[in-house]
């Protein structure tokens, strides 16, 4: 088990969120379906993130796994 997520990329996946709809985002980042999760995270001890979109928008979740407001992204990735 490891404390460390994968970095998927440095930088963020822009999504267009549905309002209403649920979304689950990898956290250990090791999902093939970027920037969400696969079930690849088993063992890990990494969850994934639910977001449901309050509003049908483009969101930026964070590719880095590194971000403080999971799921989103808020410029970590930069320091990377
Ligand atoms: Fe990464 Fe599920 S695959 S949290
Ligand atoms: Fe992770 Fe921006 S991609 S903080």
């Amino acid at each position: 088990m490891s404390n460390a997520p994968i970095i998927a990329r440095k930088s963020p996946f822009p999504v267009e969120v549905v309002q209403g709809k649920t979304y689950f985002w990898c956290a250990c980042g090791k999902s093939g379906r970027q920037p969400f999760c696969d079930g690849s995270h088993k063992g890990t001890g990494f969850e994934p993130v639910k977001y449901t979109a309050e509003d049908s928008k483009k969101v930026f979740f964070c590719g880095c796994k590194h971000s403080s407001k999971p799921p989103l992204c808020d410029g970590t990735h930069n320091g990377l």
